[in-house]
């Protein structure tokens, strides 16, 4: 099946942006395990190997384990030789308790030492090292971070995201490393969690669809190439609904809304050839996720045909004891996980999992034909890797790091995600783009601060740590300084992250007469997982008290907010004369803001989730229609201003009676009515008006990029099939159903009759 969307400009000249499924398809082919040579190769190892060494490659260590002051090398030696380790994963601590980011060579380094002794063992199994490098490689100095998925999923650009993808493969192979631990897939739909920046947002269609794009960004080269790695998409699954908003605390999901909303993402990731599979650490309906056989083993490896290696995430087999409280010991935990599925363990700190294993396979209580299936999906990985021909960093990928371009890409992705919230129109003006002319004063929490840019799992797992970041990554006040001049910018912010004090209430106060505007940049400090769970999402007191003391100056007051999640602003959004969401835009994203204030690039990000208004209104877009009456967001899903004038000016079917199996091309013609060029994001809904399950408010089913200079108007042909009206019935099944259909976009609809 072909992706096609035409693009055609009124002079006739037909742009067809299509990518072939064909690569992918093939792709799959290989990598979901229908290779004969390799699954010949494969067999025969584990056909040689003890249970020990079996569960040896079962077993994943961190790194962390073998650092004390330094790397205690006999350790690792011991792990790896004598027990046939067969990953580890990570970095190591420092004496703070910071996991540390390593140069490009201390990890080469690193990775030699670690492949040699695998060398030592009686198969030589090479041993598979994975990290996070989940908005460019976390632990590497210096490494390009990239805008988080929830930023890149603003941007409606699966070009971007797979250009991304493709960089960040070649600086973690650069490393020696060869498995990053993402994309995540998981649809964010609960704005409390602490990881909703890690999503592409509530829209399982646009998680699917740049999930893919990962995918394919990561190992569309081969496996064995020294350009790719091999992905792992995650968490599996409904890990970003947890009831209370807070990490890894349980989620309730209907069987017909986890099939409606949260497979549909993995199923794409599965077809795009992803090679492993990182598993959720919370529970469903009161099943630990790590612990069912029905979600890893039956949907998962049967119904969707995963092939690849299936991971858990950090400690969860014992968390299924000590968390979870459903193993009564560390070997039932262990039983219940490896029967459920799961083909490695991130134990990741002791031999309980191998020693607990291996007792458990002497009792039969874990049959060997599981054994052997898991090691089968382990090396099937590591043969596809190459690392059985060279496990040690490969000569030349030392190249591919910090490359002249990483940071263009970076710098675009940034300037295609931020999203323009508000515009007021003062004497006649549109208070953005302002004027070069312009004093202003910089204030807020981030305006000096590297992590609010970038957020988790940047240099640290926390991202907290402001020295970490490269000197030359610019801060917001910093590339304000350079685009409007340093005698321009009155700058009173604090350096890095810091609740706003009183001091700096009345130090806006003072600076305000000097200024034409305020450039106010609040929003959140870095975190990751569980330590940014928060019990409200409005945006701190302390935050809001200064946006009021701005707007009270009578200065034109522009918003910038660099946060995870949609911190809820509804008292200060009235008196804010613009508003731009960067949401986590990376390395770059400081520039990308600058080059959008002063008007240099016209803002053109589209919302990824629906901005909430209230803390009491979380609700998502696609809510049933009985719903509807009460989607009252600050901004909805797809919201997004820009410096000129997008309109759709038609909207055609080019049938209003289609018959099931057919096509339907929508044809729409958008104008740029407004005095900048621009580009625009087209969002097209279906919506479903009467159906046996309520039906959504509207569904996406297609979003395209469109560049368009003032004046211009270009035709978009969307192809709609039985795909696009399928929704999962009451007995988990895909359906469709004849009846009244509807297309929106923009402003316009058309109405079609579905006939079966
Ligand atoms: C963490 C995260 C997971 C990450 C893993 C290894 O707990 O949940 O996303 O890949 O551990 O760092």
């Amino acid at each position: 099946m072909k992706k096609h969307i035409l693009v055609t400009t009124l002079a006739g000249l037909v742009l067809v942006f299509a990518f072939s499924c064909q690569d992918i398809s093939s792709h799959r082919k290989k990598t979901q395990g229908t290779d004969p040579a390799l699954e010949k190769k494969v067999s025969a190892l584990v056909s040689r190997m003890t249970l020990e060494e079996k569960v040896g490659q079962m077993t994943q260590i961190t790194l962390d384990k073998f650092y004390k002051e330094t790397l205690d090398t006999a350790l690792l030696h011991e792990y790896i030789v004598k027990y046939g380790l067969g990953s580890v994963l990570n970095s190591h601590h420092d004496k703070s308790g910071m996991t540390v980011a390593l140069s490009m060579q201390e990890w080469r380094a690193l990775q030699t030492r670690i492949q040699k002794y695998a060398r030592e063992t009686r198969l030589k199994i090479p041993v598979l090292y994975g990290i996070d490098a989940i908005h460019g490689v976390t632990y590497l100095k210096g490494a390009t971070l990239f805008p988080q998925n929830i930023a890149l999923a603003a941007a409606r650009d699966p070009s971007v995201v797979h250009a991304a993808a493709k960089i960040t493969a070649k600086e973690v192979r650069a490393c020696g490393i060869r498995w990053n631990f993402d994309p995540v897939v998981g649809v964010g739909r609960q704005p409390l969690w602490s990881r909703f920046e890690e999503t592409f947002g509530e829209d399982p269609y646009l998680v699917g669809e740049l999930g893919e794009a990962v995918i394919r960004g990561y190992e569309e080269d081969g496996l064995d190439k020294p350009t790719a790695v091999a992905s792992c998409m995650k968490h599996y699954l409904g890990y970003p609904v947890p009831l209370t908003g807070k990490d890894r605390t349980p989620a309730y999901i209907p069987e017909i809304v986890l099939r409606q909303i949260f497979l549909p993402p993995y199923k794409k990731a599965v077809e795009a050839g992803a090679s492993t599979v990182m598993i959720n650490s919370g529970s469903i309906n009161g099943i630990p996720v790590h612990a069912s056989r029905y979600l890893i083993t039956d949907v998962l490896k049967e119904e969707l045909g995963f092939t690849g290696l299936v991971v858990t995430d950090w400690q969860d087999i014992i968390y299924l004891r000590d968390q979870h409280h459903v193993a009564k010991d560390n070997k039932e935990a262990v039983m219940m996980a490896v029967n459920a599925g799961i083909d490695m363990s991130m134990v990741p700190y002791d031999l309980s999992f191998y020693h607990d294993l291996i007792a458990l396979v002497r009792e039969g209580k874990v049959p060997m034909s599981r054994i052997d299936d898991a090691v089968t999906r382990i090396l099937r990985v590591k043969y596809r890797l190459g690392l059985f021909d060279n496990p040690f960093p490969e000569k030349g990928t030392e190249d591919y790091y910090e490359k002249p371009g990483y940071k263009e890409v970076a710098l675009q992705a940034a300037r295609e995600a931020v999203t323009l919230l508000k515009n007021d129109t003062l004497q006649g003006n549109p208070v953005l783009p302002l004027s070069n002319k312009m004093r202003l004063l910089v204030a807020g929490p981030g305006a000096n601060s590297r992590a609010m840019l970038n957020g988790s799992w940047s240099y640290s797992w926390q991202g907290k740590d402001e020295s970490l970041y490269p000197a030359e990554v610019p801060t917001i006040r910093q590339a304000l300084e350079e685009k409007f001049g340093k005698n321009k910018v009155i700058n009173i912010a604090p350096d890095g992250f810091q609740n706003v004090s009183p001091q700096q209430v009345s130090m806006l106060r003072k600076y305000a007469p000097q200024a034409d505007a305020i450039i106010l940049c609040l929003g959140e400090n870095s975190y990751a997982e569980s330590p940014g769970s928060i019990d409200d999402l409005t945006l701190p007191e302390d935050q809001l008290l200064l946006a009021e003391a701005a707007a009270k100056t009578g200065k034109p007051v522009i918003l910038i907010l660099t946060e995870g999640r949609p911190r809820i602003i509804n008292r200060i959004v009235p008196s804010m004369n613009g508003i731009l969401l960067a949401y986590r835009p990376g390395n770059m994203g400081a520039p990308a803001l600058a080059e959008v204030l002063e008007g240099e690039v016209n803002p053109s990000g589209r919302l990824p989730y629906t901005y909430p208004r209230y803390t009491g209104n979380l609700m998502t877009y696609d809510m049933p229609v009985r719903a509807a009456q009460y989607y009252r967001p600050q901004w909805p899903f797809g919201f997004g201003l820009s410096y000129t004038t997008f309109r759709v000016t038609s909207l055609k079917a080019d049938k209003d009676t289609l018959q099931s199996g057919d096509t339907l091309l929508v044809t729409a013609v958008v104008k740029n009515s407004g005095p900048r060029d621009g580009a625009v994001a087209l969002d097209l809904f279906v919506r479903d008006m009467t159906a046996t399950v309520a039906p959504p408010m509207r569904k996406l089913r297609k979003f395209t990029r469109l560049a368009l200079k003032s004046g211009e108007t270009k035709k978009v042909t969307f192809a709609l099939t039985d795909e696009d009206w399928t929704f999962i019935d009451p007995s988990l099944k895909p359906r469709i159903e004849a009846g009244k259909m509807r297309v929106l976009l923009g402003n316009k609809e058309v109405e079609f009759f579905l006939k079966k």
